[in-house]
């Protein structure tokens, strides 16, 4: 990880940049639009459940590494475009696992677009495979 880089949770002060991140970095495709209020109604249910990389006071990645209680799922990997390649994504995974193994979890998950060749050479080069039995099946909430 670059000198100076940082990894912690992500506290309210911190939604605006972090939706600023996403919309520059985040894959964005084929998911609910992010708003401020379901940031703010994560961490209002898990604060530990947000991190995010910080370099000069700025919000460079991020990572929501989530625990229902009973799985765990990683959503939100994005690093900003100036900073890629230097392991920061990697340091989030890290962090992630090490929080998830310890809230009880046996295996991490992420979903993957199938078109997202960058997403798919970071999970595989984290040592993450496709499992092609499953497909997600999805309805609105309402
Ligand atoms: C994918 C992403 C999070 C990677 O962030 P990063 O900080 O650059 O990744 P790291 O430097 O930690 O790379 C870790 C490993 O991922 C793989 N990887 C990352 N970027 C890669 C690239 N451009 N080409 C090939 N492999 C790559 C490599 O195995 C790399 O290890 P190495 O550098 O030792 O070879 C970043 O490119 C990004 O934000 N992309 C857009 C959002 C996105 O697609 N997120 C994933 C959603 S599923």
């Amino acid at each position: 990880m670059p000198d100076g880089v940082s990894i912690g949770a992500a506290t309210p002060g911190d939604v605006t940049e972090l939706l600023a991140l996403w919309a520059a970095a985040a894959e964005n495709d084929g998911r609910p639009a992010d708003t401020a209020q379901a940031v703010l109604a994560l961490l209002a249910r898990d604060p530990d459940a947000c991190l995010v990389a910080r370099h000069s006071g700025r919000i460079v990645g991020s990572l929501i590494a989530g625990w229902d209680g009973w799985r765990a799922h990683l959503y939100r990997l994005a690093v900003h475009p100036a900073m890629r390649r230097q392991g920061i994504a990697r340091a989030l995974l890290e962090a992630g696992a090490a929080r998830l193994r310890a809230l009880g979890a046996t295996r991490l998950d992420a979903m993957v677009l199938e078109g997202n060749e960058l997403g798919q050479a970071l999970w595989r080069g984290s040592g993450y495979a496709p499992q092609a039995e499953w497909r997600r099946w999805v309805k609105p909430s309402s």
